[in-house]
C-alpha cells in the first residue's frame, strides 16, 4: 500500500519543505509516495499523481505550496466523500498526510473514522491557532515578514513624527499581532483576546509624549475590526498625525525561514513514521522544541487559547 500528501486550507511557508521531506523520507523507507494537488477539492477531482524526486526538487526555499490548496465545502457532503476515498484506494493509497489547519484536520478526522485510510495531520497556518501545539508551519516566516515591515515603517514614522497603525492577519486569533508588538517595541497592541481601554491608553501615551515621544507604533490584529478608528483616536485624542498600514497577504508569502524548514522536516518525519507504523487519527505537535503526536479528535474538538503569559504582556499595551 502507498502513502500520499496534500496541502489544504490557507497556504503557509513551510508547506513546501514539508512536502519535500515527505517524498524524500517515504522513498527512503521503501514507500511509494503520491502527491495530491489542490487540497481536498483536488482529492475529490482525482488530482493524484505519483511523486518522484524531480517533482519536489527546487521547492525547499519557496513560499506557499507547489501542490496548490483549497477550502473545499464539498468534502463536508457525506454523499461525495466516497469519491475521495476511492481516488486513493484505487491507487493502493491507505496512508495520508494532511498539511493544513483546523478545517483540514476535521476532514482528516472524518476520513480516518469512516474509511480504511490512515491519516496524520501536520499543523500549518500563520495564525498559530491550532490547539495542542506550540507551533504551526509558516508562523516564523510570517513574523519575520511583519518584523521587516514594522522596522521599515518605523523609519518613516520617526522621520515624520507620526503614529502608524499596522494591521496584521489573524481573523480570530491575535498571535501574530501579539508577538510582533512585543518584539518590535510597539506602544499599543490590540487583539481580539484582550479587552482594551483607549481612555487609559491615552493617559499613558500623553505621559510618554510629555516625556519626549515623537512617534508611535500600534499593532492591531485583523480580528479587532479595522484600524481606521485607532488612526482617528491618535489624531483626536493625542494630536498625532496618523496613518494606517494593512499588511494583508504579504504575510502569507516569503521564503520559509530556517526555523520553518527545520520544523517542516521534523513534522514530516514524525508523520511518515507514525503512518508507517500503523498509527492513524493523529496530528504532529510541538512542545518545548520536541515533536509529539496528539489525537486529531482532541485537536478538532478543543478551542485554541493563547499562552496566558503572552496575554498578560499584551494587556500592558492595550490600556
Ligand atoms: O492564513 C490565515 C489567514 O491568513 C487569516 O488570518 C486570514 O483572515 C485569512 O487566512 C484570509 O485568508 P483568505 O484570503 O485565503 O480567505
Amino acid at each position: 500500500m502507498s502513502i500520499a500528501v496534500m496541502t489544504s486550507g490557507g497556504d503557509s511557508a513551510g508547506m513546501n519543505p514539508a512536502v519535500k521531506r515527505f517524498v524524500d523520507y517515504a522513498l527512503e523507507k521503501g514507500e511509494s509516495p503520491f502527491l495530491i494537488y489542490e487540497g481536498l477539492r483536488g482529492l475529490l477531482e482525482d488530482k493524484v499523481v505519483p511523486a518522484d524526486k524531480a517533482r519536489v526538487s527546487g521547492i525547499i526555499h519557496r513560499g506557499g505550496t507547489v501542490l496548490g490548496s483549497s477550502r473545499s465545502k464539498d468534502f463536508r457532503d457525506p454523499a461525495l466523500r466516497p469519491w475521495a476515498y476511492d481516488n486513493l484506494l484505487k491507487r493502493g493509497i491507505n496512508k495520508l498526510v494532511i498539511i493544513g489547519g483546523d478545517g483540514s484536520f476535521n476532514a482528516g478526522r472524518v476520513m480516518s473514522e469512516e474509511s480504511p485510510i490512515r491519516v496524520v495531520g501536520i499543523p500549518a497556518t500563520i495564525d498559530n491557532d491550532i490547539p495542542g501545539t506550540d507551533y504551526c508551519l509558516g508562523v516564523d516566516t510570517a513574523l519575520n515578514v511583519i518584523r521587516q515591515a514594522i522596522d521599515d515603517i518605523r523609519d518613516t514614522a520617526a522621520s515624520f513624527g507620526r503614529a502608524f497603525v499596522i494591521e496584521t492577519m489573524g481573523r480570530h486569533c491575535g498571535y501574530l499581532a501579539a508577538v510582533s508588538a512585543l518584539t518590535s517595541g510597539a506602544e499599543l497592541c490590540l487583539i481580539p483576546e484582550v479587552p482594551y481601554d483607549l481612555a487609559s491608553a491615552a493617559k499613558r501615551m500623553h505621559r510618554e509624549i510629555r516625556a519626549g515621544r515623537r512617534y508611535a507604533i500600534a499593532v492591531v490584529a485583523e480580528g479587532v475590526g479595522g484600524c481606521d478608528k485607532i488612526v482617528k483616536w491618535f489624531e483626536s485624542e493625542l494630536g498625532m498625525e496618523s496613518r494606517a498600514s494593512v499588511l494583508g497577504h504579504i504575510q502569507r508569502g516569503g521564503s520559509p525561514t530556517v526555523f520553518d524548514r527545520r520544523m517542516a522536516f521534523l513534522f514530516a518525519t514524525a508523520a511518515v513514521d507514525a503512518l508507517c507504523s500503523g498509527q492513524s487519527g493523529l496530528v504532529t505537535v510541538a512542545h518545548g522544541g520536541k515533536v509529539h503526536l496528539e489525537s486529531i479528535q482532541t485537536i478538532a474538538t478543543t478551542a485554541y487559547q493563547m499562552d496566558p503569559y503572552m496575554l498578560k504582556m499584551v494587556a500592558r499595551l492595550s490600556t
